[in-house]
């Protein structure tokens, strides 16, 4: 019989989607273009390959998680038993395992999804990093470069953004987010989104996002992965849920749900945030995706007796596609048709994944996304690589600068490069780099030498990249003196932060941190890059070095890169998205803390603070340097008689009163004084980038509407409050000047 796709235009008989409506169950509402087309192919379908649909597994190029060895996937897609594949790589091999689902009775085909978290082939600064940059229009154009290379390699679907805010650098998923804020990561995700999905995604290199992982995955306890969730649900709505809200509403194509629960109930099994709030509330009409085999660990969550009751939790409460726990193939069916599970409920998770299908055009071209000859013009292109680089020199944070030491000048003779991390390709792509090739990687070593070619450079590995056992000390001294400055690599391995990756000890390694202070009396100039995928501690480090450029893990052209900056030839710009803590017990740490009744501070022994360690952290949000200076002024309001009638503006102005052009990003948080529930010191609410040459000066308006203002109060109203509030404007979370202002609720009163 011929596949579905070559007889659907003559079945396009208008049907409104069957089966009674459960009360709980919201319905997808599939747009009037594709109504028609959906209904029909599902009115053709038979319960198996409905249940076909749902069922997505892993292919070979990776394992992204606890793989079960099944040799029968191909025949099972070529039976309509499979609706998607994740893992499959190369315009040929995806054609091929496209070309089994074509075989199937109705031919419906495959989804090819895959984790591009921070690129594809060309890797960019993992996202943290790339958060860093506070540059919007940039993440938006990587995100839209790894799916123009993606999708040329048969990728429909991406597994990102992953949008959850976290307060634990301990907890080694950090590097996949957009760090501790929720407001500026609500904005990174709908940039990330809008890169994937471009305008239309019908367009051959547009791809299908997904906001990951719903919800709230980045509180588990202790920083540990996969760990327990457990918070209130005002601290759910007002940090952990704003982020998705905003991915629904900028129209992201897909969900995924997290491996946690939540409060006791597993996010796959969790209606309230899956049915009620995401299909419900928020009206979202794509599809969800569980976490990898997460439907399946409800058994080990001791949430559901075995695979048969989780299949039947996970389908009431939502989760449309089961991620490789083989529980929809194995027991839906049997689920159906004995009436335990409504037919409406796989119908509607039927119906949200085939509109998805039509939506990216595979019915009218399966093979749209598997053209080779677009493949070999796109991947790793020079355009990519240039991008990659401009996002980063962009991403990198000056923490320290004593001495100007850096810029380095052109007429450097000698520069000493010691620790191997500077010389590892395979750690600048970081974790979660898709299809990037170690080989690839340029390191900091060979950036270096790119931009100083004329100048004599040194290098020792001075540590075990494995053991951290120092090695070649003497040798590493020898050139540290013979040299006009020291270029020193430390940090964490590109393994040591990401999925599975907490880590109870955040500070560098001790033998590392040993090595900047031995090369101390050695070097005229020190000069300290720290890598990694999370805020870490080195306190030990920091007195040692003239300057200390920390630099995440930048991707494909991270070496040339850190080159740009050191060399001046861009001025770093980057600033924190997460606190970098001073002490691990610091932990959970972040500048959107609440006063308490006993604010902290130094002087008062009876205040919220410790007794042995300092209670400010090392870097705090919000913060990074230049090789200028930047004078912000005063903060001034427009006008007065404030109201939340009309928007408050508020300007400053900037002043470069340093010798280098560069970029600030100038931040505004508020107060809300006085309010019907406690609220947090500050709050970040806005930035802007502003670029100025020596002694420019500009001035940089703020307009903050209604609901900038607004907050969840007790009874989870998300409302605003008349009252006084600060509004702070400054460099960083801690660098700022503040005004009072008093917003009443209207100008009628
Ligand atoms: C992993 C991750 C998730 C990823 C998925 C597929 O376990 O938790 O973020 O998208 O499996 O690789």
């Amino acid at each position: 019989m011929k596949p579905i796709i070559n007889i659907i235009s003559f079945l396009l008989i208008g049907t409104a989607c069957t089966g009674q409506q459960d009360k709980n169950l919201k319905l997808c509402n599939v747009d009037s273009k594709y109504a028609n087309k959906v209904d029909s192919v599902l009115k053709l379908m038979t319960l198996e390959e409905k249940i076909g649909q749902l069922n997505q597994y892993t292919g070979n190029a990776q394992a992204t998680g606890p793989e079960v060895i099944d040799n029968t996937k191909h025949e099972q897609i070529k039976s309509g038993r499979v609706g998607s594949m994740l893992n499959v790589i190369g315009a040929a091999t995806t054609r091929e395992i496209q070309s089994f689902a074509l075989q199937s009775r109705l031919g419906i085909p495959l989804l090819f999804g895959q984790d591009v978290i921070h690129g594809y082939r060309t890797v960019y600064p993992i996202p943290l990093g790339e958060a860093a940059s506070f540059d919007l229009d940039l993440m938006e154009r990587t995100a839209r470069g790894a799916a123009i290379e993606a999708s040329s390699e048969g990728i429909h679907w991406t597994f990102a953004p992953m949008v959850d805010i976290t307060r634990d650098a301990r907890w080694g998923r950090v590097m996949e987010g957009a760090g501790e804020d929720t407001w500026y990561g609500t904005k990174v995700g709908i940039a990330r989104i809008k890169g994937f999905q471009g305008n239309d995604l019908a367009d051959s290199n547009t791809i299908l996002a997904c906001a990951k992982h719903f919800a709230a995955y980045g509180a588990c306890i202790a920083g540990k992965d996969y760990n327990t969730v457990d918070i209130s649900d005002m601290t759910l709505h007002e940090v952990y849920l704003p982020p998705f809200k905003a991915a629904a509403q900028a129209g992201v194509a897909t969900f995924m749900n997290s491996f946690n629960d939540i409060n006791g109930i597993p996010a796959t099994a969790h209606t309230g945030i899956q049915r009620d709030m995401l299909k419900g509330m928020w009206d979202f009409n794509g599809f969800t995706v569980s976490d990898w085999g997460s439907i399946r660990e409800m058994v080990d969550h001791g949430y559901a007796a075995d695979l048969k009751e989780s299949a039947n939790q996970a389908i009431i409460a939502g989760s449309d596609m089961d991620m490789e726990s083989r529980a929809y193939v194995s027991h839906l069916r049997e689920l159906v048709e004995s009436g335990e599970v409504p037919i409406t409920y796989v119908d509607d998770a039927v119906r949200r994944i085939l509109l998805k299908k039509f939506q990216l055009g595979l019915f009218d071209d399966p093979y749209k996304y598997c053209n080779e000859e677009n493949e070999k013009e796109t991947v790793l292109s020079q355009p990519l690589r240039y991008l990659a680089r401009e996002s980063g020199k962009k991403s990198i944070v000056l923490l320290r600068n004593e001495n100007k030491a850096l810029p380095l000048k052109d007429d450097v003779k000698r520069i000493a490069v010691i620790g191997a991390l500077a010389d590892s390709k395979q750690d600048m792509l970081g974790f979660w780099a898709s299809e990037g090739i170690a080989e690839e990687a340029v390191t900091l070593l060979q950036g270096l030498k790119n931009r100083y070619p004329d100048a004599k450079i040194d290098y020792v590995e001075g540590y075990d990249l494995n053991t951290n056992q120092l090695t070649s000390s003497a040798q590493a001294r020898k050139i540290a003196l013979a040299a006009d400055v020291v270029i020193l690599a430390v940090g964490e391995r590109a393994n040591e932060s990401g999925e599975a990756k907490s880590l109870a000890d955040i500070n560098i390694n001790a033998n590392q941190q040993q090595l900047v202070n031995d090369l101390k009396p050695y070097s005229k100039r020190l000069v300290t890059v720290i890598m990694g995928g999370r805020p870490m501690i080195f306190n030990e480090l920091t007195g040692a070095s003239d300057a200390i450029l920390l630099t995440w893990w930048l991707g494909t052209e991270a070496g040339n890169a850190m080159a740009d900056v050191i060399s001046g030839d861009y001025n770093p710009s980057g600033k924190l998205p997460m606190t970098f803590p001073r002490h691990i017990g610091q932990i959970p740490i972040y500048y959107n803390y609440k006063s308490t009744g006993r604010p902290e501070s130094k002087y008062s022994s009876y205040s919220c603070r410790y007794l042995d360690v300092d209670f400010e952290p090392a870097y705090c949000f919000g913060f990074g340097k230049s090789y200028t200076e930047f004078e912000i002024s005063e903060p001034r309001v427009i006008g007065n008689n404030h109201s939340f009638d009309k928007p408050v503006e508020i300007e400053v102005t900037v002043k470069n009163t340093g010798i280098y052009k560069g970029k600030e990003t100038v931040q505004l948080y508020i107060r809300d004084k006085v309010a019907s529930v406690t609220r947090p010191i500050k709050e970040f609410k806005g930035f802007q980038q502003v670029e100025l040459l020596p002694c420019e000066e500009k001035t940089v308006r703020f307009i903050l509407q209604k609901e900038d203002f607004y907050f969840y109060n007790k009874d989870l109203d998300f409302i605003s409050e008349p009252g006084e509030f600060d509004i702070m404007v400054g460099k960083s979370a801690t660098e700022l000047n503040p005004v009072t202002i008093y917003i009443s609720e209207s100008e009628r009163n």
